[in-house]
């Protein structure tokens, strides 16, 4: 009795004991290994802890802190889960030698899941020691900073299942020639080098791969690729493998020629993503075979031929990416057996004929994307039953016919819609009740011809308005503000809108951007608008706007570009405009402003394009000196047909980067400076290439993705650019200084009617980009200098009206300006294109060679053009 009582006390002290520790103590052998508790306070010294992410980690059970996971029956330290984040929040920053990182993790030998991702180890080199972790299935390093090639001895972690070595955020890991290494990780699974720089790899890295018996998932997107690593015919890889990758993403490299065919034999794949490469030719017509896919991705590359009737096949795809290509023919009916198809994406191709109509029967589809193709017909009335589009991009294509509301019957989930710079007519009612509220609506040129739709001022979410080009007229509703309170931008250029600017819209919150150029609109500019804090771009060119403009503008506003060119505007230049400190653009041309500029012009710090011309200011330009304009931005400045006298100040000549000069139709006397010869952007031919379309391109589509905030594809048509100085229409005299020939980029120079005297400078052959010459109506005299045949690019000259003399050149170019107006008003000179010969005149004159180009929609250009400078950097970013 006696020692069962004993026993039953030890029993209960036992159980009481152990209670204690378990709930007070955690020290029993239920907590964590001690040794492996060191190892992670160890690992945790480490790094810089920006995120506090470790703080749990203090205390006796290891197995309770953050990202930390033990076996349940053993303790050992089997999974560390410690993700920071490259773009979001702090991580864990390493400030140690990694090796120590490294010796620490070693002694947790029952490690098994590591994931460091998103941390930074400071790009630290990549220890062979990781090597020594045998008993890791899961290794996660994306995105922590390691540079440096990739050490073979990872290949010794035989048990590997997932390795994520990705890095696209850093791009600093390569593997060098011996890609062996990862033919020794029998179970891997999973595979990552996303942006690992793989080009030094030897060819046979698919062959390697091909040794993985079960790698299903494969992603080298910017890996810096190539065929070489791709088309290893011999020997021919061994498909048993590969035929089991289900993912596969080979996206951003440099492969070139046609798509590789043996991806045809990958089955099982269902995902595929080859974007963003070279590769050109047809996609084969087999790709139906790979009727498991999911996702096929083979944009931004340079596919032709059309789209295979196979397509139809893959019914489980969700997502079609082919835009960016050269794909042409109709896009197939097939495609209507697409049912689980969300997103299809084919803009920016050549695809012609109609949108099929079985694009009605993809009920699951979120998203249409056909825009920039040459797409014509009409859009099917089926696509009014897609009740799940969010998204339906048409636009920039030559679709007709009649735009109803059955187009749009169903779709209550749409929230994007650009269906312009088609041949549509939009007819819906003005009491329409639109099923969808949409955040962005481009009807550009679809002609609605009504008053601004009502129906539009229900979309209460909606952040941008395109109704440019659509024959809309009336006023505008009065509480448009009001109604549509999220407007960012709002395009209703080139309609027939009159009324007045509603103040409710100057009011705006929220606009950023207003065009309301070419329209009939009237009545004063709202002095509201110096209340505006978001407007950046504000256009209302060509109306018929009158009074003078609002002097109240303030430091704290957003302007960046203001054209109120083409009103009937007057009154004085207002001076508070200078208070605007973003300003790139002031276009107030075509206007009836008067007054002098000394004191209104000034602290214009940053502008690039000022244009005052065609209105009635007056005074000499002393003010260009004193306005402190930063000499270093101005690029176009334009102050032809007003009223201004006196000498051309010397200061004009600090503007380094003028591009445009026109000071014509004044009253300007004086000589023209020769330090018009060292103008910088003008004695280089400039940076941009006037030939180079793509240049050209490139310049104004950057610029108008940033100034409309979109793509705005349909301004591809070239046009050519110009660097110009215009003196002419004043009194100027004395020479034609010899250092303006010194202007080998200028293409255009126009002196005429003033009354300069002397030669036309011998070496003018020099100015060797002049496209455009006109010297007349001046006093020149003596012959015309021999190098001006050497102005090859020359298509427009003038020479009459003065009194030059002697034989006109022999030269190509000047044969081919045969017009003999060109040398009217000159007695003494003779040549084959006048009636007075000379003794030896011989070549037979030759076709003209005119250019005409498009002079309205190039003066337009300008304005855009030449704010690209401060468009691409800072500001911007900030308010948009
Ligand atoms: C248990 O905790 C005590 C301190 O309370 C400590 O000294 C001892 O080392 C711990 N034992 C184990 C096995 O962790
Ligand atoms: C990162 O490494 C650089 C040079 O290796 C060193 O100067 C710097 O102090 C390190 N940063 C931190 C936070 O340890
Ligand atoms: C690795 O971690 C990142 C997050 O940092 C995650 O996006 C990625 O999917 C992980 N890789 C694998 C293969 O699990
Ligand atoms: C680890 O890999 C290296 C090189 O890849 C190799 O030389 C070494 O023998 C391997 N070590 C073990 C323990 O397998
Ligand atoms: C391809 O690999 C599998 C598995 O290693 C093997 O059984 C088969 O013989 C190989 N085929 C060829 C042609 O090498
Ligand atoms: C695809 O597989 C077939 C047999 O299944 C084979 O004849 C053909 O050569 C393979 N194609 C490629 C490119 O490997
Ligand atoms: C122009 O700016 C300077 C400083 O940048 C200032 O001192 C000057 O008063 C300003 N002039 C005018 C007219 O605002
Ligand atoms: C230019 O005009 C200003 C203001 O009318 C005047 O003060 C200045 O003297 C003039 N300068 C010249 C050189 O005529
Ligand atoms: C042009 O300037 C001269 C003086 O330089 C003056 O006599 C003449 O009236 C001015 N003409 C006009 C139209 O302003
Ligand atoms: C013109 O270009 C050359 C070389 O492209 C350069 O060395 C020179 O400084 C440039 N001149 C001017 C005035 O910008």
């Amino acid at each position: 009795m006696r020692e069962n009582f004993h026993a039953m006390l030890i029993l209960v002290a036992i159980l009481f004991f152990g209670a204690a520790e378990f709930c007070f103590g955690r020290n029993t052998s239920f907590s964590c290994i001690e040794g492996e508790r060191e190892a992670l306070l160890k690992f945790k010294l480490c790094f810089n802890d920006l995120s506090d992410m470790l703080s749990s980690w203090k205390g006796y059970d290891c197995c309770e802190w953050r990202g930390v996971g033990c076996d349940k029956n053993s303790r050992h330290v089997v999974s560390l889960q410690l993700r920071g984040s490259v773009f979001d929040q702090p991580q864990l920053y390493l400030i140690d030698d990694v090796e120590e990182v490294v010796s620490s993790l070693l002694k947790l030998r029952y490690l098994a899941h590591l994931d460091l991702s998103g941390n930074n180890v400071n790009s630290s080199l990549v220890p062979p020691s990781f090597g020594l972790m045998k008993q890791l299935r899961y290794l996660n390093l994306s995105s922590v900073n390691f540079k440096g090639r990739i050490p073979g001895e990872l290949g010794n972690l035989t048990r590997l299942r997932v390795l994520d070595l990705s890095d696209k955020y850093f791009e600093q890991l390569e593997v060098d020639d011996d890609i062996q290494w990862i033919s020794r990780l029998p179970s891997l699974q999973q595979l990552d080098m996303s942006g690992v720089n793989l080009s030094r790899t030897s060819s046979n890295l698919f062959q390697v791969l091909g040794m993985l018996p079960s790698l299903s998932w494969l992603s080298l997107p910017s890996c810096s690729l190539n065929n070489s690593h791709l088309l290893s015919h011999s020997p021919p890889f061994n498909f048993t493998f590969l035929g089991n990758i289900k993912y596969l993403d080979l996206s951003q490299n440099s492969f070139q020629g046609p798509i590789p065919l043996f991806l045809q034999n990958m089955t099982s794949l269902k995902f595929l993503d080859l974007s963003n490469s070279h590769l050109s030719g047809n996609i084969f017509d087999s790709i139906g075979q790979l009727s498991k896919l999911k996702s096929l991705d083979f944009s931004d590359n340079q596919l032709s031929g059309s789209i295979p009737d196979s397509i139809g096949q893959l019914y489980k795809l969700k997502t079609l990416y082919l835009f960016g290509n050269q794909l042409s023919g109709s896009i197939p009916d097939s495609i209507g057996q697409l049912s689980k198809l969300e997103t299809l994406s084919l803009s920016t191709n050549q695809l012609s004929g109609g949108i099929p109509n079985s694009i009605g029967q993809l009920s699951k589809l979120k998203s249409i994307e056909l825009s920039n193709n040459q797409l014509n017909g009409m859009i099917p009335d089926s696509i009014g039953k897609l009740s799940n589009l969010e998204i339906l991009y048409v636009q920039y294509n030559s679709l007709g016919g009649v735009i109803s509301e059955a187009h749009f019957a169903n779709l209550s989930k749409l929230i994007q819609l650009d269906i312009g710079l088609n041949n549509l007519s939009c007819e819906m009612k003005s009491d329409w009740r639109p099923p969808f509220n949409l955040s962005y609506i481009s009807m550009y040129s679809c002609k609605l011809g009504t008053r601004f739709p009502e129906w539009l001022q229900f979309q209460k979410t909606t952040t941008m308005v395109d109704l440019s080009f659509t024959d809309i007229s009336g006023p505008l509703p009065e509480n448009i503000g009001h109604m549509m309170s999220e407007l960012q931008e709002l395009y209703l250029a080139n309609n027939l809108l009159n009324g007045s600017i509603p103040k409710s819209l100057c009011n705006s919150k929220s606009l950023q951007i207003l065009d309301l150029s070419n329209n009939m609109l009237s009545g004063n500019i709202p002095k509201s608008l110096c209340n505006s804090k978001a407007l950046a771009v504000l256009d209302l060119s060509s109306n018929m706007l009158s009074g003078s403009i609002p002097n109240c503008w303030r430091n704290d506003q957003a302007f960046y570009f203001m054209d109120l060119s083409s009103n009937n505007l007057s009154g004085l230049f207002p001076s508070t405009i200078r208070q605007l400190s973003f300003l790139r653009a002031l276009q107030l041309s075509n206007n009836s402003l008067h007054g002098e500029l000394h004191v209104a012009v000034r602290n214009f710090t940053s502008l690039t394009v000022l244009d005052l011309g065609e209105n009635k200011f007056s005074g000499n330009l002393t003010w260009i000196g004193v306005c402190e304009i930063d000499h270093h931005s101005l690029k176009v400045l334009r102050l032809r047909k007003n009223l201004f006298s006196g000498y051309i100040p010397l200061e004009l000549c600090s503007l380094s980067q003028l591009q445009i000069l026109d000071l014509a139709d004044n009253n300007l006397t004086g000589k023209i400076l020769p330090c018009f010869g060292k103008f910088p952007t003008m004695v280089n031919a400039t940076h941009l290439n006037p030939d180079n379309d793509d240049d050209y391109y490139l310049f104004w589509t950057q610029l108008m993705q940033v100034v409309k905030g979109r793509n705005l594809e349909y301004w591809k048509k070239p046009l050519g650019l110009q660097i110009s100085i215009d003196l002419s229409g004043n009194n100027l005299v004395g020479s034609i200084p010899e250092e303006l020939v010194l202007l080998k980029g200028l293409h255009n120079l126009n002196l005429s009617w003033n009354h300069l005297l002397g030669e036309i400078p011998k070496n003018i052959g020099q100015m060797e980009n002049l496209e455009s010459l006109d010297l007349s109506q001046n006093e020149l005299s003596g012959m015309i200098p021999n190098s001006m045949s050497s102005l090859t690019k020359l298509s427009h000259l003038n020479l009459s009206y003065n009194y030059l003399s002697g034989p006109i050149p022999t030269s190509t170019q000047l044969q081919t300006l045969e017009d003999p107006t060109i040398y009217a008003g000159n007695p003494q000179l003779c040549g084959a294109q006048l009636p007075k010969k000379c003794s030896n005149d011989s070549l037979p004159p030759k076709t003209p060679n005119s250019k005409d180009s498009n002079k309205d929609a190039f003066e337009k250009m300008w304005f855009y053009i030449f704010l690209m400078s401060g468009f691409a950097t800072g500001f911007w970013g900030g308010v948009l």
